[in-house]
């Protein structure tokens, strides 16, 4: 299976993870490093991954996601959280990486610095919160094709209750928000789910060539 399109079609969203298969630390890493490559805007990255092994915790989770039984049959769950506010430190913060990685001057950069702040830091409350989530659903996108690409299940899961999410994982004091969660193992054979076909609009209902 090779052609991008084969793989795209193998993927689907996995209700059924079987638990005897293990995805391995390689490739767990190997779609880690894919998110964090994932690109962002302004390369802001306003998120923080958390991969969840933790059994106990991952049946609270389980509790706080309708029951889904892939919140514990996976072989990792990550939950992907945004920052649901942020001030001038995101940006300060991004520009020391820039000056750190790539050896440019400060003042070079005073000028990406204030278009950046000028872009954000006046945006409400609100609008900051869903532009920081928008950024990890690209690394959720970005997850779920390296994934295929290698031939692992994933699941994206909107279907959980945030709030409790953020309790049980600590992410209120961190300034974090649980904002889109993906679950990451091998299909099981009984999932019949793996034989429905896409249900997908035509090329010409959903593109508009101009
Ligand atoms: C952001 C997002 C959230 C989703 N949430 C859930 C979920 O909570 N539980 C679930 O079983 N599937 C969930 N799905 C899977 C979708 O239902 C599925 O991707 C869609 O029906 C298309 O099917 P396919 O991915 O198998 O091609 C979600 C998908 C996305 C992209």
């Amino acid at each position: 299976m090779n052609n991008v399109l084969d793989k795209l079609n193998w993927r689907y969203a996995t209700k059924m993870f079987d638990t005897s298969k293990k995805v391995s630390k390689e490739d767990l890493n190997t779609l880690l490093d894919a998110a964090r490559l994932t690109a962002s805007s302004y390369g802001l990255q306003p998120y923080h991954f958390y991969v969840i092994e933790d059994e106990d915790t991952r049946s609270k989770l389980r509790k706080a996601s309708y029951d889904q039984a892939q919140i514990t049959d996976a072989s990792y769950l990550l939950v992907l959280a945004n920052k649901p506010t942020f001030d001038e430190s995101l940006v300060d913060d991004y520009i020391d990486n820039i000056i750190e990685t790539r050896g440019v001057s400060r003042e070079n950069l005073d000028g990406y610095s204030q278009m950046m702040k000028g872009a954000l830091m006046g945006l409400p409350d609100a609008q900051k919160n869903s532009w920081t989530a928008n950024q990890t659903y690209i690394a959720l996108g970005n997850l779920m094709t390296i994934a295929a690409e290698m031939e692992i299940d994933t699941c994206p899961m909107e279907g959980f209750d945030n709030a409790q999410y953020n309790e049980i994982l600590g992410l209120n004091d961190k300034n974090l928000n649980a904002a889109v969660v993906l679950a990451i193992g091998y299909r099981s054979e009984e999932d019949q789910t793996q034989h429905y076909p896409k249900v997908r609009y035509s090329k010409e209902e959903i593109i508009t060539h101009i």
